[in-house]
Parts: structure tokens; C-alpha cells; sequence
């Protein structure tokens, strides 16, 4: 009687100790879950927390171009900054879009676009973003010029930014970079601390709530052509999206880059882009097509024609939201498109486009939360594609992940043929 009570005693102990092992590896669990992607990276929970200085500011010249290229350079302007453990007072962005006649830009705020304290809650202890208003001394900054041409290499300017944590300049209480927009810089940063900013950038309200007007036009749109009225379930309307560029001055550029490198996997017709998304394996037919487009190309309706049945194409025109997006300059226009395409179920873009790889880049991040770290030839949920490249097995195209272990983001700024349907995430 006595064995069985002791054993009895011992079961119980046993039950508490397995039931607080449990507990415990639950909570790793969850807090790894909370840091996403970043938790085995070196920089979370490392020295660096908490060490960004916010009474030293480092400057930068106005951001330029295309969305895109405007939040990679604003990243990288934030990457220097924190090398240099300061804070970036905040920089301006453009909202027109003009590659040479610098002078006709429009500078807006960061802030405008971009939420101002969700960026510097998220990104606490990693990088800072200050107003102009914090400055406390109004002395001369320190200017610092980036170097140019062929001579001007990554390590030259690495060593310029390390001797910028010397005495001598570290004591001023602004160093302002002079010269090239931060999208020209030299890149000495990883894949993953790029997804750290960009993890902490949410456009303004009014941006998204821009897009969500235009997904529920989509939805209407969705039950005018296929009598599936969304609405009645809480089911989301699915949708694909295609980022097409085949606009005059994207065909000469993308001519001169094939001819330049080589290839002749950058430049896609309509057509071939009509091909290769009909050939896509496990979309539900029918579904909506958004086309993210350029502007110039909405006067042309022979867009909406010739994509295989059960692809029913829109674009703005046609959701009859061009008056929305009409009111707004290029970069509202540029950043509603880019939520639109982020929420679709698939989404098919170009591997040379700055536009196309960010979506894929923020999608992968997206999947990798959901747990999905692959995917090869499978129709997973939210799964990418580039047009411009042919899939492993067949004729549709490439399945299409942003490679996390990258060590710098060149391929994504700049564009490939060699992507992957694989994150790589570690
Ligand atoms: C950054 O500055 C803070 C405050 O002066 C300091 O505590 C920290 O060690 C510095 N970190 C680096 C990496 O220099
Ligand atoms: C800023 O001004 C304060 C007060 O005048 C002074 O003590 C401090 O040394 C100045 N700092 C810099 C970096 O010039
Ligand atoms: C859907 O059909 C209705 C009725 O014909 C029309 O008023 C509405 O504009 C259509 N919506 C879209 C997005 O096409
Ligand atoms: C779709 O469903 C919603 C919710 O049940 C309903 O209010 C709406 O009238 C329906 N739309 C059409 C066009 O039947
Ligand atoms: C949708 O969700 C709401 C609340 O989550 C629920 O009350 C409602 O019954 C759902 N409707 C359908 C059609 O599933
Ligand atoms: C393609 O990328 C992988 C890693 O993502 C790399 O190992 C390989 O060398 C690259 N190939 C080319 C041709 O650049």
C-alpha cells in the first residue's frame, strides 16, 4: 500500500515537472514566433539594443525615383546611420517621379507617406528616426561627401564611414552626407537588416485606406463578372495580381540591359506574359486579373484583351477607380498599387523590377511568418512569380521567394535571372 501511495506521489511530481517543461518550451516557442524571422538573426537581442544615440544626427540628401528605390535608399540612409550609431533626422522623399530633371522634383515628407511613430516603436533599439526640431545645437554640421567613379569602391567607402566614428567628426552634432541620393551608395548591409526596416515602414492611413477602396472594387467587380458574391462569406475575394511593365520607356531600358548583359530574359511581351500566367497551376478559375500598370497604358484597352478564359482583367480604368488614384501624385499612385498587390493571392511580377521584388520580398516575409519557407512548383498561399522566367517543369512562371540568407541586396535592387522559390530563411 505504502509503494503504491509513493509511487502515486512520485506520478504527481512527475506530472508537474512534465507540465512545467511543457509551459516553458510553449513560451520559446511563442516568443520566437513574436520575432518572426529575425529571432536567430545576430542583431536581435544583441549588444546594439538601446545604443542609438539621439542626441548625434546623421543627414542625407533628398530620396529620389521610383517608390521602390526611394524606400531601399531610405533604408540604407537608416543602415549608415545606425553603423554610425546616430540618429537619421528624417529625410524627404519625392512624390513625382523624374529620373534627370532632378530640379522638377517634389519633396514630401517622410512622414506624409510613412508612419512616423509606428517606424520608430518598431524599429526601437535598431535604428531612430529624429525631427529637425530635436536638434539642440545650432552649430555647422559636418559634411561629408561620398565619393563617385570607378575609383570610389566599397572599401573606400567603408573606411570613410569608419573614420566618421573618430573623435574629430564624431563630436559634431550633425554629419550631413553630401552628393549621390542614398539608392547610389555603396551597399555594406545584409538581406535581413534591410527586412528589419522595412518590417517597421506601414504606409499612412490614408494610403491604405485607398487600397482598401480599391480591393472592394475589386470584390464588386469580382461578383459583377462571376455572380460569387464574397460578400455573403468572410471569405476575402481572391485575386491575382500582375505587375506588367510593357511601357514604351521600360521596353527600351529593358532592351539595352538584355543587349548589356547578355541575356534575353528581362524584356516580356503581353503576350508572353498572357502565356505564362495562364499556365499558373492551382488557381480556382474564375479570378480576377489586376493590372498593375502605368498610367500611360490605361488609354490602351487592348490590355484587357486576349487572356485565356476564367482570367477576367482589370485595371483602374475599369474598377472605375482612376478618379481615386488620379487625385493623388505619383508616389500615392505608386504606393496604392503596391498595398493592392501585396494583398493579392498571387502575385506574378518582373525580377529586373525594383516594384516587383519588394512586393516579393514583404509577400516572402509574409509566407515565412505562416511558416511556409518554400515554394517550389506548389500554388501556396500568397505564392510570387516572375514573367520574365520560365518555371522548373513547365510553362508557366518561376516560382519566386526572396533568397533571406542574401548577403547584400543587390539582386533585389538591381534585378536577376537567378531567383529562387526557396527563402533560404536559417
Ligand atoms: C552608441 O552610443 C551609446 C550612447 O553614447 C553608447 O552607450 C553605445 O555604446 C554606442 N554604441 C556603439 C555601437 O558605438
Ligand atoms: C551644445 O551646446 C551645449 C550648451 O551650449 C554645450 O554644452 C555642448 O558642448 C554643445 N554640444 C556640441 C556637440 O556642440
Ligand atoms: C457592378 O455592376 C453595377 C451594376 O451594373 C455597377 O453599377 C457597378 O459599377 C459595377 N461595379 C464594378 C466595379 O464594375
Ligand atoms: C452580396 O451579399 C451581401 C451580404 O449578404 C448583400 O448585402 C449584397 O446585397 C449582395 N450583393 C448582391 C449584388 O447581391
Ligand atoms: C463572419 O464573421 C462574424 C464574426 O466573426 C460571424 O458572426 C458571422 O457569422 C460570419 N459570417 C459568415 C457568413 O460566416
Ligand atoms: C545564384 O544564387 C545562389 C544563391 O542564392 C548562388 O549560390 C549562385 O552562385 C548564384 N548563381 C549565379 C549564376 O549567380
Amino acid at each position: 500500500m505504502a509503494m503504491h501511495f509513493l509511487s502515486f506521489r512520485h506520478l504527481i511530481v512527475w506530472i508537474c515537472f512534465i507540465l512545467v517543461f511543457i509551459f516553458l518550451s510553449l513560451k520559446t516557442v511563442i516568443i520566437h514566433q513574436n520575432n518572426g524571422i529575425y529571432s536567430t538573426s545576430s542583431f536581435s537581442n544583441s549588444k546594439f539594443q538601446n545604443s542609438i544615440r539621439k542626441d548625434k544626427f546623421l543627414e542625407v540628401p533628398q530620396i529620389v525615383w521610383g517608390l521602390n528605390n526611394q524606400k531601399i535608399a531610405f533604408a540604407r540612409a537608416c543602415l549608415t546611420a545606425r553603423f554610425l550609431n546616430r540618429s537619421l533626422l528624417m529625410p524627404s522623399l519625392s512624390s513625382s517621379l523624374f529620373y534627370k530633371e532632378i530640379d522638377l522634383l517634389e519633396s514630401i515628407s517622410f512622414d506624409k507617406v510613412f508612419q512616423y511613430e509606428r517606424f520608430n516603436s518598431l524599429c526601437h533599439g535598431f535604428v531612430h528616426l529624429s525631427r529637425y526640431s530635436e536638434l539642440i545645437n545650432d552649430t555647422e554640421p559636418f559634411e561629408l561627401r561620398k565619393g563617385s567613379g570607378r575609383k570610389w569602391t566599397k572599401e573606400r567607402d567603408m573606411n570613410q564611414l569608419a573614420e566618421c566614428s573618430e573623435y574629430s567628426i564624431d563630436k559634431f552634432e550633425v554629419i550631413r552626407i553630401v552628393g549621390k541620393n542614398p539608392f547610389l551608395w555603396h551597399d555594406h548591409w545584409s538581406v535581413v537588416e534591410y527586412a528589419k526596416i522595412f518590417e517597421c515602414l506601414a504606409f499612412v492611413e490614408e494610403i491604405q485606406n485607398e487600397a482598401t477602396k480599391v480591393v472592394s472594387k475589386i470584390q464588386e467587380f469580382s461578383f459583377n463578372a462571376t455572380s460569387r458574391n464574397f460578400s455573403n462569406t468572410n471569405q476575402s475575394v481572391p485575386y491575382l495580381a500582375v505587375h506588367m511593365r510593357i511601357e514604351k520607356d521600360w521596353m527600351i531600358h529593358c532592351k539595352k540591359l538584355e543587349q548589356r548583359l547578355s541575356i534575353n530574359q528581362i524584356c516580356s511581351s503581353k503576350q508572353e506574359i498572357m502565356q505564362k500566367v495562364k499556365h499558373i497551376r492551382g488557381v480556382n478559375k474564375p479570378i480576377i486579373v489586376y493590372l498593375a500598370i502605368a498610367d500611360g497604358l490605361l488609354a490602351d484597352d487592348s490590355i484587357l484583351i486576349g487572356w485565356e478564359e476564367g482570367l477576367i482583367p482589370c485595371e483602374k480604368k475599369k474598377l472605375r477607380v482612376w478618379d481615386v488614384y488620379n487625385k493623388y501624385s505619383y508616389l500615392f499612385r505608386s504606393a496604392i498599387d503596391y498595398e493592392v498587390c501585396l494583398r493579392a493571392d498571387v502575385f506574378v511580377g518582373n525580377s529586373f523590377s525594383t516594384f516587383s521584388s519588394l512586393i516579393v520580398f514583404e509577400r516572402t516575409e509574409k509566407m515565412i511568418k505562416m511558416g511556409i519557407k518554400s515554394s517550389c512548383d506548389m500554388n501556396v498561399g500568397m505564392a510570387s512569380y516572375a514573367y520574365n522566367l520560365k518555371g522548373e517543369n513547365y510553362d508557366g512562371p518561376k516560382s519566386w521567394m526572396t533568397d533571406f540568407s542574401a548577403l547584400s541586396l543587390e539582386s533585389i535592387s538591381y534585378g536577376t535571372i537567378n531567383i529562387s522559390c526557396d527563402s533560404k530563411v536559417l
